[in-house]
């Protein structure tokens, strides 16, 4: 990826006290940027143990109110899309971020493989069932709200903004492996492993930040070890 430029030195992460979230505000720390994270009320504990090397904002990530005070000054923004509940958070985090965010900040997006970038995007019909199922058992529940998340990626695809929208296989737990490798589409045999470290999704969203190429992108990122990522990749 490309070296990284000087004005990154402020950065948001918005959902800062989930798994992903956590490992993304280390990733920062380890690159010496000053970050601010952005977590329910209820779940600021879960920040003890970075407290006093963070800022720390705590609201509900969908409240406009709460980003603008948090991405002020801020370079970049990493924000955690989840489609918790019924009342619109993923979509309404997303646009909260790209009204506030200032004009040039880099905006890093989490979400997975079923947002769909374009038709070129291929499914198994195992993942679509398994996705359908999911959407439907989780709005029944009133659990989960997965369009929402569809629906967030196309605000952020339509948005004039230097955006990046990281598409995450499925994650598991344990030491990095290093950078995962991307394609621009879903079903490519490169992601056929379907299996990342959580620490090393969060390391590509926030090596996004400082790589341009990525701008107006939506990889589909897999762990590098992947049977797929070695299989086609030269350098893993
Ligand atoms: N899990 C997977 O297998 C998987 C696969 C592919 C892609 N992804 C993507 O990876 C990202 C991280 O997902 P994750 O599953 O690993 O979760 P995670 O990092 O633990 O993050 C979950 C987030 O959801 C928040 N949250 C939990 N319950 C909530 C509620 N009722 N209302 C509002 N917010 C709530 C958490 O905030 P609190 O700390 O306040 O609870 C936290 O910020 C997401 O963008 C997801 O789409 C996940």
């Amino acid at each position: 990826m490309s070296s990284e430029p000087e004005r990154m030195r402020k950065v948001c992460v918005v959902g800062a006290s989930g798994k992903l979230g956590q490992y993304m505000v280390q990733h920062c720390l380890d690159r010496g940027y000053e970050v601010v994270g952005v977590c329910r009320e209820r779940s600021v504990g879960k920040l003890a143990a970075l407290a006093d090397r963070i800022t720390i904002v705590p609201g509900d990530t969908n409240d406009p109110e709460v980003i603008r005070r948090a991405v002020a000054g801020c370079e970049g923004v990493l924000t955690v899309l989840v489609p918790w509940g019924m009342r619109q958070y993923s979509s309404g985090t997303a646009q909260a971020v790209l009204d506030h965010a200032a004009p040039d900040a880099r905006l890093v997006f989490s979400c997975g493989w079923h947002v769909r970038r374009d038709a070129r995007d291929r499914y198994s019909w195992k993942f679509r069932t398994l996705v359908l199922t999911i959407t439907k058992l989780a709005r029944v529940l009133r659990l989960l709200d997965v369009n929402d998340q569809l629906e967030a990626a196309r605000r952020i695809f339509a948005a004039d903004r230097r955006w990046t929208l990281v598409r995450g296989s499925d994650l598991e737990e344990g030491k990095s492996q290093g950078l995962p490798v991307w394609s621009r589409h879903v079903g490519d045999p490169v992601l056929a492993g379907n299996m990342t470290r959580r620490v090393d999704f969060a390391l590509f969203m926030v090596e996004a930040l400082t790589d341009d190429t990525l701008v107006h992108e939506a990889p589909a990122i897999v762990g590098r070890l992947t049977t797929g990522a070695l299989a086609h990749t030269d350098d893993c």
